[in-house]
């Protein structure tokens, strides 16, 4: 017996670092997936078939976290895992294979698992494994779409949306994104009342931002996204390279444009006039940017057969 799950990766809209500490964000699922087919063996103990170079802890941490919660034991069963993208773009690679894995053995043990339970499951897994992380990535990863998200999944909220015009660029560089967020962990620790006050402005833009994305006022979004950018910097978290992409995708005639996750690398996004998409491509491609074409607002975790 063969069962397939798969989920999205994801980008933040808006509202990084912040929605670590309890603060609201804004997250769209992409229609690059990860897929995990669980094949019965029938022989040994569990084995996890990963592409090169992938991290297998979060995959092997939701099998322990499995058999804990539903008191199973996983023999005789083989993980195989399929990227449907480079988990350097930092498009959540580990907690789209989480939850597609913990999907994919939901459906084996006959277990009916709702949203929450699948959500608490992959975010305990992923934070097992990576130590600090808001959930934005699992929550993105399970139910698609846009979401206004806030820490550990306190508030998940749908953003009915549709034609987001957003263009991806990629750095070439992979962020680490547990250093970064742990150097704004010191930040935090040394000057609190700075770094809030940056937290409750950053606010003030993801609710603003969720409404105009109910109504499809992209131009205002992108205003934004380009004083979110402001704060980002702010913070220390931007980088040369994302600069670059991001002044380049602003002068070919972006709304605005923001980097995207953890910083430093990664990729930035930029909301764009549907005549200028062309124009904005080509000018993240000259000053060394690589366009990533996907598509937002995609479909959570499914399982396929
Ligand atoms: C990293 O992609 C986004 C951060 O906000 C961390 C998190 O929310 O887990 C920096």
């Amino acid at each position: 017996m063969n069962i397939t799950a798969s989920a999205p990766g994801k980008l933040l809209l808006m509202g990084e670092h912040a929605v670590v500490y309890g603060y609201p964000s804004l997250v769209t699922a992409i229609d690059q997936r990860f897929s995990v087919t669980l094949e019965e063996t029938g022989v040994g103990e569990v084995v996890f078939d990963v592409p090169e170079g992938m991290d297998t802890r979060f995959i092997a941490k939701a099998v322990t976290m499995m058999e804990t919660a539903w008191r199973v034991r996983f023999k005789g069963l083989t993980f195989h895992t399929k990227n449907g993208f480079s988990h350097t773009y930092g498009f959540g690679s580990s907690a789209a294979v989480v939850v597609a894995a913990i999907a994919a053995a939901a459906f084996y043990f006959g277990k009916n698992i709702a949203p929450k339970e699948l959500f608490d499951l992959s975010y305990k897994t992923v934070l097992a494994v990576q130590g600090k992380g808001s959930g934005f990535d699992v929550a993105a990863a399970i139910f698609g779409g846009t979401l206004y998200f806030v820490t550990a999944g306190k508030i998940i909220t749908p953003l009915p949306t549709k034609d987001m015009p957003l263009v991806v660029g990629y750095t070439g560089v992979k962020a680490d994104t547990v250093t970064v967020v742990n150097e704004v962990g010191e930040k935090m620790k040394a000057q609190p009342e700075r770094m809030n006050k940056i937290f409750d402005a950053i606010t003030k833009l993801v609710e603003e931002g969720a409404t105009n994305i109910r109504n499809g006022d992209w131009e205002r979004v992108g205003r934004l996204m380009d004083v979110n950018q402001e704060y980002l910097r702010d913070l220390g978290v931007s980088s040369e390279r994302l600069e670059a992409l991001i002044l380049a995708a602003k002068g070919a005639g972006a709304w605005g444009a923001k980097l995207s996750g953890a910083g430093r690398g990664d990729c930035m996004i930029a909301i764009v006039p549907k005549e200028k998409r062309k124009n904005v491509e080509e000018a993240i491609v000259k000053v060394g940017g690589q366009v990533i074409h996907t598509t937002p607002h995609a479909m959570g975790v499914r399982v396929e057969s």
